[in-house]
């Protein structure tokens, strides 16, 4: 079984598999929500979990945006499409940058890789050092355990031309962690099908325990329900 293979030596696929997101409708809302709640002037955004870099490289219309993510293999497909875009190897857990930020985003659950409270502790505070004074953060969870549905199977199909994808999953929960062991099938033209375990380990983290959190770390915290995406909502936070 390998762990966070999408994210790696599949990377490749990342884009196709996730082809139904909306990357301009979404990025339409984060300005919308920059420009109501963040109190710092300047355009220096950060995006912790970039991906393959479709949120960063639509806001670097307007910002300047450093693009980071943990993983090589979502970097460089990020860095074949968007080769002027600043993209950097990070792990949003460990920031360390010289430079604050006006805005810091991280988006599509990515900051449930996390795992644990502690961690997220960790990354909450390393996203309060690097913003400046009025600074908004915005992240998007995954679900919590309330509005994660486990042992409900899923299977889901995707195809290019010469790419054919099955994915099949049911989600569970092991010592409160959501384990979703995503089994692809990947037929390629000319190529043997190749059949991937992919264990996703994510946090569960509770709205109360997260809001007070980023309260007790120095944000002015809000949740707000209806974010980018259905059941998870989005947190914002100005650096007091
Ligand atoms: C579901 S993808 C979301 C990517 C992108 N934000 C998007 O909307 O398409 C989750 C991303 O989080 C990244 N990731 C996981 N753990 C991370 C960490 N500790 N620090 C930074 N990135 C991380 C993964 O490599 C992956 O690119």
């Amino acid at each position: 079984m390998k762990q966070q293979a999408i994210y790696r030596d599949l990377a490749k696929y990342y884009n196709l598999i996730y082809s139904f997101k909306n990357y301009e409708a979404e990025s339409e809302k984060i300005k919308e929500l920059i420009a109501k709640h963040c109190k710092s002037t300047g355009t220096a955004l950060l995006e912790a979990g970039c991906g393959t870099g479709k949120h960063a490289a639509l806001l670097n219309k307007d910002f300047d945006v450093v693009a980071t993510d943990i993983n090589e293999g979502m970097l460089n497909v990020a860095r074949s499409h968007f080769p002027s875009l600043d993209i950097r190897q990070a792990d949003m857990s460990q920031l360390n940058f010289e430079q604050e930020f006006d805005v810091i985003i991280s988006l599509y659950s990515s900051i449930a890789y996390v795992k644990t409270q502690v961690k997220l502790k960790k990354t909450l505070q390393g996203f309060f050092k690097h913003l400046k004074v009025g600074g908004l953060v915005i992240f998007e969870p995954w679900f919590t355990k309330e509005t994660y549905t486990v042992g409900v199977p899923s299977v889901k199909t995707y195809e290019s031309e010469d790419t054919k994808i099955v994915r099949a999953c049911v989600p569970k929960i092991i010592n409160g962690v959501s384990i979703m062991d995503l089994n692809y099938l990947i037929a390629e033209k000319n190529q043997e099908v190749q059949h991937v375990i992919d264990r996703h380990e994510m946090g569960l983290f509770e709205i109360e325990d997260t809001l007070q959190l980023m309260k007790d770390i120095g944000f002015k915290a809000k949740y707000l329900k209806n974010g980018l995406m259905k059941n998870r909502g989005l947190y914002i936070g100005v650096k007091k």
